[in-house]
C-alpha cells in the first residue's frame, strides 16, 4: 500500500505527533477519523464534488486513509522501519544539475530518479539551480528533507548526498557532462546513456527540464516518478511549519481560493506581454527582456500572443474573470505569488472586487517571513503548499508550479483547479468589454466554457512528436490516480467530465 499519510496532513492539517500510549493511539484514531470525515463532509456540502463515481472512489481512498494510525500502532513498538534496500550492482554515478524553478526542478528530480532507477545508478542528491532568473542560493537540503528523500526511496535507488571524493576531479577522474535529450523515453536512456558508463564512472546531466518523454513510458516508471513527487519530496520541516502555519489561518476563517496571478515582472518580460501596461511600463519589460541573453525571444507581439491564449491574465481581467465564475466579496482569497507587477497600485483594484485577499507577506509576521526573504524558491514552497491545501485553486498562467500543484490536487481526490481557458476569455473579455456582449450572458459564456476544466478526472492529451503541446505528465499523472483498472469507467471519455 502506499504511504498516503501527507494526503491526509496537507488536506486536513497535521496530525498530532506521534502517540506514546495506547490510549493516545485510541484517542488519535479517533480523533483524525473525525478531521477525514469532517473535510469529506464539507468537500460533498461545498459542492466540489459533481460525480457519483468520483465520490464512492474517494470516500474508499479516504477510508482507506483512516486507518493509517493502525500502522502508527506498529511503529509504538519499533522505531519507524524502513523498506529493505534494493540490493543491486550500480553502473556508475549520476550527477544533476537542475535548472529552472522550483516546480521546473521538483519535476525534473522526479525524472532523475527514474533514470537512475532504470539504469541502475547511483545518484548523488540533485544540485538546484542559483543562477536561474530567481537567483535562489538554496541547496537541495534547504528546501527538501534530504534524509526522507534517502531513506524513503532506499528500496529503488541508492542515493548519496555527495560524489565520492575517489571520484574528484583531483584524482584524474573526468566525468563526462551532458544535457540528456529533451522528452526522451526509456529506450534512450537504456541504449544511448547507460553505454556511456562503460567508459565515464560518472556522468553529470547539466540540464535537467523535460528529459522524459510524458507518455509511452512502462507504467512502474510513470508510477516511480509519481512516487518521488507525491512521497519523497517533501519540505524540510520549517518551511513545512510555517506551510501549515498559513494553512490553517486561512482555514480558520473559512474555505479560501489560492489565486496563482502569474502577473509578476520576469514573467512579463519574458513572454512579452504587455496588454494594460503603459507606454514606460512595455519599455521597462523590454529593456529587461534584452538584459536576458537566453531568453531567446525579443521582439514579441504582444496583442497576436494574447489572441492566442498565451499571455497571463492581467489583474484586472482577473477580477472580471473571477466575478464571472460567481465568486464574490466574501471570497477568501489567498495570493499564492511573488510580487505582482505594478505593485499595490495594480493590487488594488482586486482588493476593492475581493476584499478578503491575502498575501503571506500580511499573515505572518516579518521576522516569520525573514528566513525565507531572499529565498525565492522557499517562498515558492510555502505557496505550493498553500496552493495544494485550497478549497479551489487557480493559476491565471499555465508554468511549472500551475501544472504541478493541479497534478497534486489530481492525486488528492480531484481537488477543484479551475484551468482557464485563457484564448476563450480573452475573445470573451474584449467584446465585453467594447460594449457587444453584457455581463449576464459575459457570465454565462465564462461558466460554460469552464464547466470541464474544473480538474475533474480526464486522459492526458497526447500529440505525437510534439510533446510540448501534449498534457504534461505532472500535470494530470492519470497512472497514479486511480488503484489499476478500478479506474478506467472513471476516465473514460464518455462518462469523465460530463455534469453528472
Ligand atoms: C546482494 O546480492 C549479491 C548477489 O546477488 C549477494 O552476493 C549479496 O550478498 C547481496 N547483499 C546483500 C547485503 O544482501
Ligand atoms: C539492474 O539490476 C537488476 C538486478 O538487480 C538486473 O536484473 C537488471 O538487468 C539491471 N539493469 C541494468 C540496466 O543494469
Ligand atoms: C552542458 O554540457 C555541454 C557539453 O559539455 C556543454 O556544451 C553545455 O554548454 C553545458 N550546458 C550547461 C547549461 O552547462
Ligand atoms: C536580502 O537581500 C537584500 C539585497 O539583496 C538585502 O538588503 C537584505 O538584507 C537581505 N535580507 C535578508 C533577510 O538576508
Ligand atoms: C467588438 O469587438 C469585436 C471583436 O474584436 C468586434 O467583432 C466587434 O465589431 C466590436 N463591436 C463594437 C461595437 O465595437
Ligand atoms: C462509463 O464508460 C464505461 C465504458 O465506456 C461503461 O461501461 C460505463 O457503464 C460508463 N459508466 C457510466 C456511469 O456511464
Amino acid at each position: 500500500m502506499e504511504d498516503r499519510s501527507e494526503v491526509i496532513q496537507v488536506r486536513c492539517d497535521k496530525l498530532p505527533a506521534p502517540p506514546r500510549t495506547r490510549l493516545q493511539v485510541w484517542f488519535i484514531r479517533v480523533c483524525s477519523s473525525i478531521v477525514v470525515w469532517t473535510c469529506l463532509f464539507q468537500i460533498v456540502v461545498v459542492g466540489e464534488l459533481w460525480h457519483p463515481h468520483l465520490l464512492y472512489k474517494i470516500t474508499n481512498r479516504i477510508s482507506q486513509i483512516t486507518q493509517l494510525p493502525l500502522r502508527v500502532e506498529v511503529a509504538v513498538q519499533s522505531p519507524p522501519s524502513l523498506p529493505p534496500a534494493r540490493n543491486y550492482t550500480s553502473n556508475g554515478f549520476l550527477r544533476v544539475s537542475c535548472n529552472g524553478g522550483l516546480n521546473q526542478m521538483r519535476a525534473a528530480i522526479c525524472d532523475m530518479v527514474t533514470v537512475a532507477r532504470f539504469l541502475n545508478l547511483t545518484l548523488v542528491v540533485p544540485e538546484l539551480d542559483k543562477a536561474s532568473f530567481w537567483a535562489d542560493p538554496s541547496n537541495f537540503e534547504d528546501i527538501f528533507d534530504v534524509k526522507h528523500f534517502i531513506e524513503s526511496l532506499r528500496d529503488e535507488v541508492r542515493i548519496v548526498r555527495r560524489l565520492p571524493k575517489k571520484f574528484h576531479r583531483k584524482y584524474g577522474i573526468k566525468p563526462l557532462e551532458m544535457p540528456p535529450i529533451s522528452w526522451s523515453n526509456e529506450k534512450y536512456y537504456m541504449q544511448q546513456i547507460l553505454p556511456l558508463f562503460s567508459k565515464h564512472k560518472v556522468l553529470h546531466f547539466n540540464k535537467t527540464d523535460a528529459r522524459m518523454a510524458n507518455n509511452g513510458l512502462p507504467l512502474d516508471l510513470q508510477k516511480l516518478r509519481c512516487r518521488v513527487n507525491f512521497q519523497a519530496l517533501k519540505f524540510t520541516s520549517q518551511i513545512e511549519t510555517l506551510g501549515y502555519k498559513l494553512i490553517r489561518m486561512l482555514q480558520e476563517k473559512g474555505p479560501f481560493v489560492a489565486l496563482h496571478l502569474r502577473y509578476e515582472m520576469d514573467m512579463l518580460a519574458f513572454s512579452g506581454c504587455t496588454h494594460g501596461c503603459s507606454k514606460e511600463e512595455s519599455e521597462e519589460l523590454k529593456q529587461m527582456r534584452y538584459a536576458y541573453p537566453w531568453w531567446r525571444d525579443k521582439e514579441i507581439d504582444s496583442e497576436l500572443k494574447r489572441s492566442q491564449g498565451l499571455c497571463p491574465l492581467t489583474p484586472e481581467e482577473t477580477i472580471l474573470v473571477l466575478k464571472a465564475l460567481g465568486f464574490d466579496k466574501d471570497t477568501q482569497i489567498y495570493i499564492a505569488a511573488g510580487e505582482i507587477y505594478g505593485g499595490e497600485g495594480r493590487l488594488a483594484a482586486l482588493r476593492s472586487a475581493f476584499p478578503r485577499i491575502v498575501k503571506k507577506e500580511k499573515l505572518l509576521a516579518p521576522e516569520e517571513l525573514q528566513q525565507f526573504q531572499n529565498h525565492s524558491s522557499q517562498m515558492a514552497a510555502l505557496d505550493f503548499m498553500v496552493s495544494v491545501a485550497s478549497n479551489t485553486f487557480i493559476p491565471t498562467y499555465d508554468g511549472n508550479m500551475a501544472k504541478l500543484v493541479e497534478g497534486h490536487r489530481r492525486y488528492l481526490g480531484f481537488k477543484k483547479t479551475i484551468l482557464l481557458d485563457r484564448k476563450r476569455l480573452v475573445e470573451l473579455l474584449d467584446i465585453h468589454h467594447n460594449g457587444t456582449l453584457p455581463w449576464k450572458e459575459f457570465a454565462d459564456s465564462v461558466q460554460s466554457a469552464h464547466e470541464r476544466r474544473m480538474g475533474q478526472p480526464t486522459r492526458r492529451k497526447v500529440i505525437m512528436d510534439k510533446p510540448k503541446e501534449e498534457d504534461y505528465f505532472y500535470a494530470n499523472p492519470q497512472e497514479c490516480l486511480c488503484e489499476e483498472t478500478s479506474c478506467d469507467d472513471l476516465l473514460s471519455p464518455g462518462n469523465s467530465s460530463g455534469k453528472g
